[in-house]
Formats: C-alpha cells, structure tokens, sequence
C-alpha cells in the first residue's frame, strides 16, 4: 500500500502505535488490525477498555502485538502508564471507538487508562467509530466528532453493512486496512512543508431573490479533505469553502456562498499561492438580476434569464505566476477522461481531477471517490474507489510530482513572492 508516494510498510516501521480499542463488537476486528500494523513493522502497544475484554480476550491482543495489553491505571509497577504511553506513541489509534469514548475524550474525561492516554499524548490520535446507526447518528455524537476534529483528531468514518443484532446501517467499522492506510497517512512525511495551498470546496449558491438560490450537489467533502491532507502534510492552507465543514485547525478559512464570493476570495488568496486545488463545484450559470425581495407566487412564475459565472479557474490559469500550479476538477456523467483532458487545455492548468459523478458511490456527497488524475504533461493516474481522504492525498501526490518537476527558483525567489 502506497501512502504520499510512499510505501506503508516504510512509513510504519519501528514507529510506536498505541492501540486502543473499546468496548464494541467491532472489537474483534482490531485483531485484524493489529496484525496489519505488526506486519507493516509497528510496534504496537494495546490498551483495552473493560469492555472490550468483554468482547475479545485480552491475551489475543498480547499475543499479536509488540507489547501485552494494559487495561488499568493501576496494574503494574508504573504509577503512571498513561503518561509514558501517551509521551512515547508516535500515533495513538482507537478502534472501535464507541460512542462513549468519543464523548468522554471530547469532553476531556479521562476515567480509564485509555481516556487517560489520548489526554496525555501529543501524538496525533486516528479515532475510528464503530456503533449502531441511530447512535452514529445522534446529534451528540456527531457534535462530539466535530469537537475532535476541531482539535486536529483523525477521524475515520464507519461504512455502512451489517451491525450487530443482524440490523444493517451505517455505523459499522472502516475495513482495518482503510484504518491502516489512515494511520500511514498521518505517519507520512511533511512534503508539503513551506508550500501555500489555497483550497476551494462545496457547491455555490445563486441568489434568484432573497430567500431562493440555484445550487448543485457538491458536498464539499472532498475538498475539505484535500485541505485536511494538505495541512497534514505540512502545507499552510487556505481553505475557501461554501460549507460549515470542519476545516483544518491550521487552516484559515474564508467562507463564501455565491460564485462571485468565490471568485473574489480565491483571486485574492491565489496572489500568493504557490498551489490552488479548485474542488468546488462552482455554479456555471447564475440569474442576471436576482430580486432584492422575495418573489411572490401570486405573481405568478418568474422569469429567470440566467447568465454566466466568471470561469475562476480559467483566469486563475490567466493571472498565474510563474511556477504557480493549478488543479482543476472534472465532475462529469458521460466521456469524464476526454471532457476532463479538455479543461486541462481550454483552462490552462496543471492537472484535473476527473471525477465520474454518475458512477455508484463516487461524486457528490458520497464519503468515497473514484478518479483520475490528468496532468498537463500527459500523465494518467487511474485511482480507484476509496475513502475522499485517500483520494486527496493521491491528488497532493500529484502535486508534490509536478513541483519536483518545476525547475527550482532561485533560493531567495519565494521569499520575495511570499512578501509581496
Ligand atoms: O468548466 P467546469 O465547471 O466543468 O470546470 C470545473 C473546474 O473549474 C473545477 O475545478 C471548478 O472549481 C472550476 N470552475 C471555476 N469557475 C467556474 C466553473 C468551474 O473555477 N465558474
């Protein structure tokens, strides 16, 4: 499995992971995880919650990992465990999370060695969910994960398929080797480090009155999680969103509605961009002269002459510096890959992500994408389905190729630009 470019294996290898899992049924699938993490060279410490024992015997856990597994406080001759596991984890992950931890950790509780552990760690922590689905759904546990994420924690969101009880939903553990592929990516080098990323993401809004707007489906997932990569990576991000996502901790964020929003903020941010990725669905055709009021129906049906947006992309493919990389995205139903080569062209950009958003669970507001990524310099890189966040960081590692193609600026050049 490659990860920024980089084979897992060598991203994992001799780096501590704690393991913690929780009191689910899913807990059985940690054993697979386990043994994913061992074989890519992790050492692995578990620590499992009293619950979870109720569910997987403890010494499966000892068995397979680097370390036995700790479950207490107070067992053993370290008075305090949870700060020697949280000091020396390269990475923290729990799998499954339930629904109690979640809550527990978003409110900084710590009443069990685990809580204790995630509180005193400054690794980065990979929270994998696992619970029924109207307790995946609940208001309070979906706040809680916002608050987690707020705070730089990974979250990686269950799937959907077979729950305990026989009932079917979602809710159900990401497959230990998306989990793993998440741990690598967290794990995986800084290449973007002193790079400038503007990202736009989500559908525009088009006013045609005061309370009416045409609008499309964009989610905006898919590029909160290339600014979620990117920020990991070691990029300072600006994300300019249509969406109340959470964003990046290190992000500045700038949020729009309408396309000329939009264009406004991104023209501004892109001045200094040494990378702008436009994920955003922007609106093509908007209404010339939205009314100021609300239209009333007893007037009968409007009018509504539309006219075009400004094509952002395009002129930043116009305007752009020199050295300045442009990603483009493709969302197509019918001949994507020679659609997308086009806007490669007419566009003027670096590289476009075509995206099949007719095909089953790919495109708009779905949690997975399946793409390919076109470069201006005829490269083709087919990436199948997976979750937006794997998909982003195929995206930045295009981006990464590209600029380690660019021949380099004299060493003071990005200096200049950055103060201009
Ligand atoms: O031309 P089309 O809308 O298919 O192109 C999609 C790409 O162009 C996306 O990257 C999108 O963000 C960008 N775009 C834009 N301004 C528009 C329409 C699309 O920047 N008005």
């Amino acid at each position: 499995m490659t990860v920024a470019g980089v084979d897992s294996s060598s991203i994992l290898s001799g780096r501590r992971v704690v393991l913690g899992v929780t009191g689910g049924i899913a807990a059985y699938k940690a054993v697979e995880l386990c043994r994913l993490l061992v074989d890519a060279g992790a050492r692995v410490a578990p620590v499992m919650t009293e619950d979870a024992t109720r569910f997987v015997g403890e010494v499966t856990f000892s068995a397979l990992a680097s370390e036995p597994v700790r479950r207490s406080l107070w067992e053993g001759p370290d008075p305090i465990p949870h700060t020697r596991l949280g000091q020396g984890a390269d990475v923290v992950v729990v799998a499954p999370a339930t629904a109690r931890f979640v809550g527990a950790y978003a409110h900084g509780i710590s009443d069990d060695l685990l809580t204790a552990t995630v509180l005193a760690t400054r690794a980065p922590v990979v929270v994998c969910p696992a619970m029924h689905t109207e307790m995946w759904e609940h208001p309070a546990v979906q706040d809680n994960l916002d608050v987690l994420r707020r705070r730089g924690v990974v979250v990686v969101p269950p799937g959907e398929g077979r729950l305990a009880g026989g009932d079917v939903g979602a809710g159900r553990l990401a497959e230990p080797a998306d989990i793993l592929a998440a741990v690598a990516r967290v794990l995986g080098p800084a290449d973007l480090a002193g790079v400038r990323v503007v990202v736009s993401a989500g559908g525009t809004r088009e006013p045609i009155d005061a309370v009416r707007f045409i609008t499309n489906r964009s989610s905006g997932k898919q590029g909160h999680a290339v600014a979620e990569a990117a920020a990991r990576r070691g990029a300072e991000v600006v994300l300019v969103t249509t969406t109340a996502l959470a964003a990046p901790a290190s992000a500045t964020v700038v949020r729009v509605d309408s396309a000329a929003e939009m264009e406004r903020a991104v023209l501004e941010q892109a001045g200094s961009a040494d990378v702008v990725v436009m994920a955003a669905a922007v609106a093509d055709f908007r209404p010339k002269a939205p009314a100021a009021g609300k239209l009333s129906k007893s007037d009968g049906i409007p009018d509504v002459v539309l006219e075009p947006t400004p094509d952002i992309l395009a002129e930043l493919g116009r305007l752009r510096r020199p050295g300045q990389l442009l990603v483009g995205f493709a969302a197509e139903t019918a001949d994507v890959v020679g659609r997308a080569r086009a806007k490669l062209v007419s566009k003027g950009v670096d590289l476009v992500v075509a995206n099949d958003v007719g095909a089953p669970g790919t495109g708009f507001d779905h949690d997975t994408n399946a793409v390919t990524i076109l470069g201006a310099d005829g490269s083709v890189r087919d990436v199948g389905l997976r979750s937006k966040d794997a998909v982003a960081d195929a995206v930045l590692d295009s981006v990464v190729a590209c600029l380690a193609a660019r021949p380099q600026p004299p060493a003071d050049a990005g200096a200049t630009r950055r103060n201009q």
